[in-house]
């Protein structure tokens, strides 16, 4: 079964009104050349609405970087999976490892979340990978192996983003090999319903290194953070779809 690809761009937190821009420029890549796979951003929720309506009628989809278990709640600062629909997001990134160190997100609560998204309608783009110590300790396939388990949802359409920590924002990508290999594993974790779910790589993605990361067989596409902001180095990632 052949798995349509997804490139997602992480803008963190980052962006003011003026980023809407790199939007538009996005947009406008896109419908001289476009691509045949799902393109999306992540914004700042604080963007949501406002790209919502700047992409009407774009073929990029929106989605937020987080979100709350509950629809709704007496939960001060926090969104909810229904609101991001709401604002026009079909997506979400949730378990982000960003925010399983910065909030102390454990597993469950990500299973959670990602079980909230998909019952507002939203697709949840689930977060794994391990740190440095946990790779040198020869433990990265269990570690992803006990991610998996723990918070994806056992139904519904989810993505999940391979990601591995040291790779994050400090230009060291995963060599092929260790993409390869990762990727073989958690396509193997994911049993039957493997087929189904998109395995999306995260780390350092720039459009240098594009081409040979999205080329990897079971490479469904790329989480792109900081390469994400500037429309010219997104769109030239996306370009670098096999
Ligand atoms: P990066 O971030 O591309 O800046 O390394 C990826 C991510 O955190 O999703």
């Amino acid at each position: 079964m052949s798995r349509r690809a997804l490139i997602a761009g992480n803008w963190k937190m980052y962006g003011l009104a003026a980023a809407l821009g790199e939007l538009d420029a996005l947009s406008a890549a896109l419908a001289q050349q476009p691509v045949d796979a799902d393109v999306a951003v992540c914004p700042p929720a604080t963007l949501l609405a406002a790209a919502a309506a700047r992409l009407k009628g774009s073929p990029i989809l929106l989605g937020g970087q987080d979100c709350h278990t509950a629809p709704e709640g007496a939960h001060t600062g926090d969104i909810s999976a229904v609101m991001l629909a709401d604002a026009g997001a079909r997506l979400v990134i949730v378990g982000h490892s960003e925010r399983r160190r910065d909030h102390g997100e454990t597993d469950a609560l990500v299973r959670a979340k990602a079980e909230a998204a998909l019952a507002a309608g939203l697709t949840p783009i689930v977060c794994v990978g391990e740190t440095i110590e946990e790779r040198q300790a020869g433990q990265a396939e269990a570690v992803v192996g006990r991610q998996i388990a723990g918070s994806l949802p056992e139904r519904g359409e989810a993505v999940v983003a391979y990601e591995p920590v040291w790779a994050i924002g400090t230009g060291l990508t995963a060599s092929t090999a260790e993409i390869a290999a990762m990727h073989a594993f958690v396509r193997g974790v994911l049993g039957a319903r493997g087929a189904r779910v998109r395995i999306l790589y995260g780390g350092s993605v720039k459009p240098q290194n594009a081409q040979e990361i999205l080329a990897l067989e079971e490479v469904d596409g790329a989480l792109v953070g900081g390469a994400s902001l500037k429309a010219a180095d997104f769109s030239a990632i996306i370009r670098a779809l096999k």
